[in-house]
């Protein structure tokens, strides 16, 4: 990259973002280079490079091994769950994904069919990814923490042709069957796909249906390899279902071209990495932070990824993060800050980094949630490295606002994401539209077009992503998140405007959980909002009014509300608090005060609204929270 700054960078994609954009494009390998920039795409989103050729799969490993990277490691997978560690050079990588996509072929899977991955942090994760994308194929990954309801839902909006899958998941000590909710799921979903393969591990062999079910490790072995399968840069390279404000999640749909050129533009500006260095993004291949910087963005740019099973603490201990940074030479680590909150909570003074060399590692960057100054600042005392905040969404699939050190770096604010990232214009918008003045908050929203990796529509909706994206502030797209930019330019981003929250750095919908709260039929009505928690940033919590006569005490209601949740949704919901109350406060319109009620459950002053309809029902509800019974579950 030429020495340019981050000034250069922001203004040339602004003004010029085909040409910016192109420029970029022409820095990764294609079949066909594309001429093009952005289109309006039928989904509603922008088409990147629609007349570029391309395979993503082929960029992340052929083209390594061809650049002389086949003995370099592409992954290396540590397990303190199992006492596993296996590293897979880019030849090795290159190899199995090639077999494996031979196997899926056999399945009949081609381009465009979708592949559902419901999977632990097993290589073979990654390796079922990197095969769909060699044939042009769409996968679309459900994290392991969902229950089958969640599962079967994504099913049926996806509609598999086959799906991956294995016999289990290791949670710290406790070996989770994979199969049986596997088996649930398609029980209960509609779109039956004709085949699934199931990676037997040793920890709990699955019984496997006779027909359907396919051993992975034979069908891989016998495979003949497959050749990559040329796609058009616009085409889907994945599905990623992300927390609506509804019970139906929302297919984010990412393309091929445009994905692979922001991959490999933000390892260089965002997180300012060399080719042959080790990155480790401390997440779960079931989110955005697994697919892009887990799998994609690493390999795409020739670095070494590492693919973690375990946890920041009790795999063994809060020295974990700090053994695999040493044990593995990591140059750049990325997590949620709730994982440095876990491990500041066991290990305030940092004794666990004794010991250990960390003089490889060159900075931390924390994403998936706010960076709260506390954590921020115990982080930099402990470590003395830039700890680089950075905002973005499933959406985006990359940062919409970061420290772009590749380029140069700014003075870390806490609570700040520093700047627009160049091809992101960042503006705040109040409720009229209008820009809102530094230190103002308003809605954080991005002039359009979108730069390259940004999501090309919703699965199978046009419509909602125009309702929920587009539609609000003509020529922006709406984050849903709030915030401010200081004098100096500098994004501030406070939380979400919606139904939307994030738990230990995990974005769920409260809005699902309270139909499943109000189709309880003890239940007259319902408000689900998230609270503050110190460890996780924050959690559910359910008040609830019950129906006259419903002949179940509070105690008993609250208890099955916690269950529904937990078995509809997932453990990952952390759904534990349901407390039944008299009446909620609403507006004299009727509608719920949700934020009067998250400030009273938060112990904040709440400012009572002068629309409420009865002012007492907010002192009831706090002597309720306070008692913490009347059916605390
Ligand atoms: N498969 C099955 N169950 C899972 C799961 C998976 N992949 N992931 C989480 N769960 C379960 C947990 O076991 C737990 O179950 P429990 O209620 O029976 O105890 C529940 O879901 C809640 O999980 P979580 O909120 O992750 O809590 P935790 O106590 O296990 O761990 C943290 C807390 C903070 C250590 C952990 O969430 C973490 O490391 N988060 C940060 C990293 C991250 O993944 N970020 C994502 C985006 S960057
Ligand atoms: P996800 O789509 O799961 O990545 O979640 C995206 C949401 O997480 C955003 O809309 C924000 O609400 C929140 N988020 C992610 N990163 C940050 C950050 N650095 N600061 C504040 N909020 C963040």
């Amino acid at each position: 990259m030429n020495a340019s700054s981050y000034q250069d960078h922001f203004e040339r994609a602004a003004l010029d973002p085909d040409a910016f954009w192109l420029e970029q494009a022409a820095r990764i390998r294609w079949f066909q280079p594309p001429r093009q920039g952005h289109a309006e795409a039928a989904s509603g989103g922008q088409a990147w490079f629609s007349d570029g050729e391309l395979n993503t799969a082929w960029l992340a490993l052929d083209a390594q091994v061809e650049a002389g990277r086949g003995e370099q490691a592409a992954l290396i997978h540590d397990s303190p769950v199992t006492g596993v560690v296996q590293t897979l050079s880019y030849a090795e990588l290159t190899e199995r994904v090639a077999r494996m996509a031979g196997a899926l072929a056999g399945l009949g899977v081609g381009r465009g069919d979708r592949v559902v991955i419901y999977m632990p942090m097993v290589p073979e994760a990654v390796i079922g990814m990197l095969a769909c994308a060699r044939l042009g194929a769409i996968h679309s990954v459900v994290f392991g923490g969902f229950a089958p309801h969640e599962l079967a839902v994504r099913i049926d909006d996806a509609r598999p042709r086959v799906i991956l899958s294995a016999s289990c998941g290791i949670e710290v000590d406790r070996v989770i069957a994979y199969k049986p909710l596997l088996d649930a799921a398609l029980e209960r979903a509609r779109h039956a796909p004709r085949a699934a393969v199931i990676l037997q591990r040793p920890q709990a062999r699955a019984e496997l249906l006779a027909g359907r079910d396919h051993d992975w490790a034979a069908l891989e072995a016998a495979a003949a390899p497959a050749d990559p399968v040329p796609v058009r840069g616009s085409d889907p390279l994945y599905i990623l279902y992300t927390s609506g404000t509804t019970g139906k999640p929302k297919g984010v749909v990412r393309d091929n071209g445009g994905h692979a050129v922001a991959m490999h533009y933000s390892m260089e500006v965002v997180y300012g990495m060399r080719p042959g260095e080790v990155f480790w993004a401390a997440s779960d291949v079931g989110w955005v932070v697994g697919h892009s910087y887990i799998v994609y963005a690493p390999l795409i740019y020739g670095c070494t990824t590492l693919l973690y099973e375990g946890k920041p603490v009790r795999t063994p201990d809060a020295g974990a993060f700090w053994r695999v940074i040493d044990q593995h030479r990591v140059n750049a680590m990325f997590t949620a800050p709730t994982a440095f909150r876990a491990i500041r909570k066991e290990d305030p003074d940092g004794e666990r980094m004794a010991g250990h060399d960390l003089s490889c590692l060159k900075r931390l960057f924390l994403a998936g949630e706010r960076l709260d100054p506390p954590t921020y600042e115990w982080l930099k005392q402990r470590t003395g490295l830039p700890v680089l905040d950075h905002w973005w969404q499933t959406e985006t699939g990359w940062a919409i606002a970061c420290n772009p050190v590749g380029l140069e770096s700014f003075p870390e604010k806490p609570g700040s994401a520093t700047k627009p990232t160049p091809g992101f214009q960042v503006e705040i918008l109040d409720p009229d539209g209008q820009p809102c003045r530094p230190g103002q908050q308003g809605a954080v929203c991005v002039r359009q077009p979108l730069p390259p990796g940004c999501l090309l529509g919703i699965w199978g909706d046009p419509e909602r992503f125009r309702l929920g994206y587009l539609e609000t502030y003509p020529g922006y797209y709406l984050s849903g998140d709030g915030g401010y930019m200081d004098e100096e330019g500098d994004v501030f981003v406070m939380g979400r405007m919606d139904d939307v929250i994030n738990v230990a750095g995990h974005r769920l919908s409260t809005g699902e959980m309270e139909e499943i709260v109000a189709a309880h039929p003890a239940v007259a009505e319902c408000a689900v909002f998230g609270v503050a928690d110190e460890l996780k940033g924050q959690l559910p919590l359910g008040l609830v009014v019950l129906k006259d006569g419903c002949g179940q005490t509070a105690d008993e209601v609250c208890a099955e509300l916690v269950a529904r949740v937990r078995a509809q949704v997932g453990a990952v919901a952390c759904f534990r608090r349901a407390v039944v109350v008299q009446r909620l406060p609403k507006t004299r319109s009727g509608k719920i005060l949700r934020r009067a009620l998250r400030d009273l459950a938060d112990g904040q002053n709440v400012e009572v609204p002068s629309t409420i309809d009865d002012p007492a029902i907010l002192a009831e509800i706090r002597t309720r929270l306070d008692r913490g019974s009347g059916g605390d579950a």
